[in-house]
This record gives C-alpha cells, sequence and structure tokens, in this order.
C-alpha cells in the first residue's frame, strides 16, 4: 500500500501513546508530579548548560525571559524575518519593540553584517534564530552583542541537537529557547523550554514560571489525545486517508491548534503564560531518552536531500566552518513554487510550508510591526522556500521519492509548461500542502 509522509508526527512512538493514555486514565499526576524537574534536568544535559525551566511553549519562556532580563517599555529587541509571528508577539506583551533585521540566502539567518546599522540607545537584547537547525555564526553573534552591550539570547526552537564549534547550539547565548510543539525536533503536543548557565536568571525564570497559571485539566487532557490521534493518523500508510479528511474537515476538528486566532492578529490570549503539564514532561523525557537515534536519523535524511539536490537551483543552505546542523527540515528554493503545482502537495508527501510569510502565521506581516520592504531577502524567502521532512519517520526510500517528485515538480523546467502543472495535480490527490 502507498505511503504517504506527513510534515509533523514522527517522533513519538507507542510506548508514548501508551504513557499518554496512563496519565488519561488515572489523571492524579497530570498536571504537577516529579516528571518536570526531571525532564528539565535531562534537558539542560542534552544542551550542556546548568539550568531549563519549562513553560507551555517556547512563546511564553520568550516572553519570561524579557521581563527577567528587565527588558522595559520601549526597549528594542533585534530579530530576524522570516520567523513565526508568536516572537514578535512575545516581544510586544513585554512591552518591547521588535526590530527586524533580513536574513542571509545561505543560511536563512539573521545578516549579522547588518546589526550595526540597527543599534539604537534604546537597543537592548539580540535574539538570533538557528533557522531550520543551521547554527548561526556565534562567534560573529557573541562579538557583536559584547561590541554593542546587547543580551544575547538563542531561539533554537528549531535546532534541538545542532552544534558549533563542537558545543550544542543552545549554550552560547544568556538563555535560550527551545520548542516541543508537535512539529519539532521532539514532540509534547505544545511546550516549550529556556535554558541558561546563569543561576540568577534560572531563579528569575522560575520565579516567573511560579506566576505562570497552572495549565488547564481539559487542554492537557486534549493535548494528550492530540499526541495519540496524531501518532497514528501520521502513520505514513494512514496518513494518505488520513490527511484527506483533514482537509475536508478543515479547522472544524476539536484538537487544539499551536497558534491561536488572537496570536495570529497579534493580539493576546486571554490564557497566554502557562506552564507545561506533569504528563507532557514525562513524554518529553521518553523522547529525550531517543534523541539520539532521532537526531542521527535526522542528519542522515538531511545529507540525503543535501546530495540530491545540491543544485544550485536549489538553492542548497550552506553553514559557517565548525557549525554540525541538524534539520528540523531541510530547505528548498523553488523558483517556480508560484506554480499552481506548489498548492497540492506532492504524492508522496506532505510539502512544508514554514516561512511562506516573513512572520510565520500572521494574519499580515503588519500586525508583528514588521514594514513591508525593509527585508527583501526574507520577502522573496516567503515566496520561494518549500521544506522537506527528516523525521524519524522518513525511510531513506521515501526520501528518494521526495527528492524525485520535488524535481520532477520544480527542478529546471518544470511547471514551465501548463501540462506539467496538470500531471502533477492530476497525480495528486487535491490536498493543500501545509506545515
Ligand atoms: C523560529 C520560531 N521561534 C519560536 C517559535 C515559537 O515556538 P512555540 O510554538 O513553542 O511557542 C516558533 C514556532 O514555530 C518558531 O518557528
Amino acid at each position: 500500500m502507498r505511503r504517504r509522509i506527513a510534515m509533523l508526527g514522527g517522533t513519538t512512538n507507542l510506548g508514548d501513546c501508551i504513557v499518554a493514555l496512563r496519565y488519561l486514565l488515572n489523571p492524579r499526576r497530570l498536571i504537577d508530579g516529579p516528571e518536570i524537574e526531571k525532564y528539565e534536568d535531562a534537558f539542560a544535559g542534552k544542551v550542556g548548560v546548568r539550568f531549563a525551566c519549562s513553560f507551555s511553549s517556547a512563546r511564553v519562556g520568550i516572553y519570561g525571559l524579557l521581563l527577567a532580563l528587565g527588558i522595559k517599555p520601549g526597549d528594542e529587541v533585534i530579530l530576524q524575518v522570516p520567523t513565526h509571528i508568536v516572537v514578535p508577539n512575545a516581544i510586544r506583551f513585554a512591552g518591547a519593540k521588535p526590530v527586524y533585521v533580513d536574513c542571509t540566502l545561505d543560511t536563512y539567518n539573521i545578516d549579522l553584517e547588518q546589526i550595526a546599522k540597527k543599534i539604537t540607545p534604546r537597543s537592548k537584547v539580540l535574539l538570533v534564530q538557528h533557522t531550520f537547525g543551521i547554527p548561526v555564526d556565534m562567534d560573529s553573534a557573541l562579538y557583536l552583542a559584547r561590541r554593542f552591550g546587547l543580551i544575547l539570547i538563542e531561539d533554537c526552537v528549531h535546532a534541538l541537537g545542532s552544534k558549533y564549534q563542537g558545543r550544542m547550539i543552545g549554550s552560547f547565548g544568556k538563555a535560550s529557547v527551545f520548542s516541543t510543539e508537535e512539529t519539532k525536533t521532539i514532540s509534547t503536543t505544545m511546550g516549550g523550554m529556556v535554558a541558561t548557565n546563569d543561576e540568577e536568571l534560572a531563579a528569575k525564570m522560575r520565579e516567573f514560571r511560579s506566576c505562570c497559571q497552572s495549565p488547564q485539566t481539559g487542554l492537557t487532557v486534549r493535548y494528550l489525545l492530540k499526541l495519540i490521534v496524531y501518532h497514528f493518523l501520521t502513520e505514513p500508510h494512514m496518513h494518505l486517508f488520513a490527511r484527506y479528511l483533514y482537509d475536508k474537515i478543515g479547522n472544524r476538528h476539536p484538537l487544539p491548534r499551536p497558534v491561536s486566532g488572537e496570536e495570529s492578529r497579534g493580539m493576546r490570549p486571554v490564557r497566554y503564560e502557562q506552564r507545561l503539564s506533569n504528563a507532557q514532561a514525562a513524554l518529553g523525557l521518553r523522547q529525550l531518552g531517543r534523541l539520539e537515534s532521532n537526531l542521527e536519523h535526522r542528519r542522515r535524511i538531511a545529507e540525503f536531500y543535501r546530495s540530491k539536490l545540491a543544485d544550485p537551483f536549489y538553492n542548497p543552505p550552506c553553514h559557517r566552518r565548525g557549525a554540525e546542523p541538524l534539520y528540523v527540515r531541510y530547505p528548498v528554493w523553488i523558483e517556480n513554487r508560484n506554480t499552481q503545482a506548489f498548492f497540492v502537495s506532492a504524492p508522496h508527501a506532505v510539502l512544508g510550508t514554514w516561512f511562506t510569510s516573513v512572520l510565520e502565521e500572521s494574519v499580515s506581516p503588519a500586525v508583528g510591526n514588521y514594514e513591508e520592504g525593509s527585508c527583501p531577502r526574507a520577502e522573496n524567502v516567503s515566496k520561494h522556500l518549500i521544506n522537506l521532512p527528516t523525521h524519524p519517520r522518513v525511510k531513506m526510500k521515501d526520501a528518494e521519492v521526495i527528492a524525485s517528485e520535488v524535481m520532477s515538480m520544480f527542478g529546471r523546467g518544470a511547471g514551465e509548461s501548463e501540462k506539467s502543472s496538470k500531471t502533477v495535480r492530476n497525480k495528486s490527490f487535491g490536498i493543500r500542502s501545509a506545515s
């Protein structure tokens, strides 16, 4: 039977589903319990820092960090586009102003050469994002932070397991932020972690966390159910049908979504600051136990995509000497992405659409105070990028098929004739690709 690879899933296993089910059947330790501390300690160990503090999502971690660092209304936080709308939201909710810097086209990371001209007396934080898991040139980032007196924070949401000069990404800045939302390297459906070596900052983060709301039982139950349901529906043989159904149902399904309507409009949701539940921590801890094989798998699959899609036509990502990227997804530049062919999925896999806007998932970048035209490369990226899955369910054979599908749908000459885009449409199931 035909396989179809989902963009998410692949990081959970049957054992995780059984553990989730156990928490659902015996909810005594659903919200609070000892797994949270164990998970945080294990996470800090993986990143190679002394402290880690969990939250309901990475965005809440960024928000809490800015408060803990004493960021005041009117202070400026320098960050890159493309990024996700929830990042500038966290900055704005903390009272600060996001100042956007364009990305480079070889790494999709912040263009460090443009930082000097964005500095003002209000500049306080440099938030660098290791996009797709590609490490930022941390020597230069640390140098710039020192030179301009900025606090360096790492957005490692895509980059669990990436390294720079042999050291784990996330251990360079004053603090770093990770996500375990369902599309990331490991999944607790939703979840975030702040990691730091700074004891005082860690204490402040814990203090902030103690002021956050306790996770709601109903929502935690739905997160666990979602993890179980997605585990099965994203199984490659099931996904062929599941995705079809999902697209038919659209947004009417009852499972919780990672981004609320308010957040997409740049507004603060009512229950924003929340802690992570004990049950989700237990699931994160289990997946951390398998992290090495997860990372090794992603490394091999990304390496394969790199070898197949090495043609400069696909703008294969480059990284600095000493950087060891761990691709949560593999980015591919598609010259003719605007053809209709893009808006149907490849038959064998759902193609990822991260960064089809400079502020991903915003109703408009303007809601995050982004000024159109100010970062032309990032705007160009938003018109040309797709991303390919690297998660543990992608077998080498799948990667081969996915790479050939990309080449036949979008390679040199493809999509120029109406005929080829029609062929693609006919071959597919009329399903829109999604992140
Ligand atoms: C680059 C980046 N940073 C931060 C976040 C926020 O992560 P979370 O969904 O855990 O809040 C996202 C969300 O996908 C992201 O893409």
